[in-house]
């Protein structure tokens, strides 16, 4: 092993979080290294995570709306076809040319980066496994950066094959359409996928163990969700849990029993998409050799400042406490340089917005109304629909609402959630008003440009603390 001189900082995994620490400590002027075994960096985020999805969301919709949604709107197409392997293609192209934007930035930035294994050796010593044709070493840092992920969760009895019974990873590189799909989980991976493959013609039914879809999104949104994807086509099984699945021959048996005890059924599927949650990734990562805690969630413990029992070894993202998004591990990647750098560091944990990127979107930030009622305290709820907005109207896309609560005695905006047309890029506004303190007429008062979605927010904010114009 050719031992390196030492690094300032050296993060072990160069996902969101791991990437983004990586380039913030090295313009802070620390000497940083970055290590990922995938090659790519990226993370789960660039390579089979946000990136992906996003661009078989974005591609699957336009196809589903050509074939759907178009004589309305004057336009007459024939000969309509799916080139599954350009779909394909056109995500790979998307990753390949933001992985290697990455590696740029690293370059640019000077950030050494390791394509391998690290391994923790010591306090201060990382060895790096280094994949087929890179270089092994011993690294020395003065800080250490854990950003090594998480995993998907694994159906105990199950067994992924990536093709049949499939988690996310194999989900977004089916060579065909299904025919049926059974979707084990109806959160985000899972409503997101689902809708991907039900909009270019797979039957998909999706399996939740609770009465609700959506995760924690607020009840009346999720509720609002749930219909218009059932609009689409996607079937739902709430309060369903699965006993087992069996693949026979080309098919896959899913056994399902009502949660309240109600009648076993078994579901036949080309293709079982497990999404059941993600778990922290710290395999092979040497944990043992420094004893570092874990919950018993297998979280990384850390305080406020990232910080594990070793003072100069910190955790970000989603290998420790929190949401699993790729933003809140950025935030994290950047305040932890910055506490090791200058001391202090800033995330609002309160202020992480969520977005689900299916159509409509769903976007919310804050609390949800049954996180409200739970303080115990007054508060007000401000709706407007898209059906009245002008926008929304001349685009015919008028399915949704925004939904604002707001303090009732400060008027301080608590949550704002929106299913609809450019729900995703609406919610930043909402994330800027609650990060600044401000109260729903603050942003009714704020001048929205005429005709745009986001009068729709203006006008549900109105409706908080008054009444709105249009509805
Ligand atoms: P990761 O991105 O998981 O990166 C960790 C990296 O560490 C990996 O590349 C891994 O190879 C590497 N690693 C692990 N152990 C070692 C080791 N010992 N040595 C070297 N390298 C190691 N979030 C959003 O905010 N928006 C979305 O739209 C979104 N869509 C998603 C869609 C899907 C299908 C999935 C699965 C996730 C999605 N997420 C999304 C979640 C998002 O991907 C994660 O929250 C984010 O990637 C977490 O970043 P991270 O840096 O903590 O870890
Ligand atoms: P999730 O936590 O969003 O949803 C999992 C769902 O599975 C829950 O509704 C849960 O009740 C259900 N479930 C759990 N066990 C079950 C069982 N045995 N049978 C049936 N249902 C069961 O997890 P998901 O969808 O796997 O996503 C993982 C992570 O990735 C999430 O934390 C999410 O934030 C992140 N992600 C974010 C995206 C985004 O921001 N747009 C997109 C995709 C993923």
């Amino acid at each position: 092993l050719a031992t390196e001189t030492e690094h300032d900082v050296v993060v072990i995994g160069a996902g969101p979080g791991g990437y983004v620490a990586a380039i913030k400590a090295a313009q802070l002027g620390l000497k940083t290294a970055c290590i990922d075994k995938r090659g790519p960096p990226g993370g789960t985020c660039l390579n089979v995570g946000c990136i992906p999805s996003k661009s078989l969301l974005n591609n699957s919709h336009l196809y589903h709306q050509i074939l759907h949604d178009t004589k309305k709107r004057g336009i007459e197409v024939a000969d309509v076809k799916l080139n599954i392997e350009q779909f394909l293609k056109a995500k790979d192209d998307a990753v390949s040319s933001l992985t290697r934007g990455v590696e740029i930035l690293f370059k640019q930035n000077k950030v050494d980066y390791f394509k391998g294994a690290g391994k923790i050796l010591g306090p201060n010593e990382i060895e790096v496994k280094g994949n087929p044709g890179e270089p092994d070493a011993l690294l020395k840092a003065k800080n250490i950066i854990i950003a090594t992920g998480s995993e998907a969760t694994p159906f105990p009895g199950l067994t992924i094959d990536e093709k049949k019974i499939v988690t996310s990873t194999g989900a977004i590189a089916l060579e065909k359409v299904p025919k049926k799909m059974v979707v084990i989980g109806g959160g985000i991976i899972g409503l997101e996928l689902g809708s991907v493959w039900s909009r270019l013609g797979a039957e998909v039914t999706v399996v939740e163990f609770q009465n609700a879809i959506g995760a924690g999104m607020d009840a009346e949104i999720s509720k609002l969700t749930q219909r218009s994807l059932a609009k689409q086509g996607l079937k739902f099984k709430l309060s369903t849990k699965v006993l087992g699945a069996e693949v026979e021959g080309e098919t896959v048996k899913v056994t399902v029993d009502a949660a309240k005890g109600g009648k076993e059924e078994t579901l036949d599927a080309d293709v079982v998409l497990v999404a059941i949650g993600r778990r922290p990734y710290t395999e092979d990562l040497g944990l043992d050799n420094i004893d570092l805690d874990v919950d018993e969630r297998g979280r990384l413990v850390i305080d406020q400042e990232y910080r594990t029992k070793y003072p100069h070894i910190r955790v970000i993202g989603d290998v420790t406490f929190g949401a699993m998004l790729a933003h809140k591990a950025e935030e994290e990647g950047i305040a932890a340089v910055e506490y090791i750098k200058n001391g202090h560091g800033h995330v609002n944990y309160g202020v992480i917005p969520s977005v689900m990127y299916t159509f409509p979107e769903v976007a919310w930030v804050g609390m949800t109304e049954e996180q409200v009622k739970a303080t115990g305290k007054p508060y007000n709820v401000g709706k407007f629909p898209f059906a009245a907005n002008s926008r929304a109207k001349t685009n015919l896309d008028t399915e949704g609402w925004v939904k604002f609560i707001a303090d009732k005695e400060t008027d301080r905006i608590l949550g704002i959630h929106i299913l609809g047309p450019n729900a995703g890029e609406m919610i930043a506004e909402g994330a800027l008003a609650i990060e600044y303190g401000a109260s729903s007429e603050d942003i009714a008062r704020t001048c929205h440009a005429h005709p745009t979605l986001a009068e729709a927010f203006k006008e549900a904010a109105m409706a908080t603390y008054s009444k709105a114009i249009h509805f």
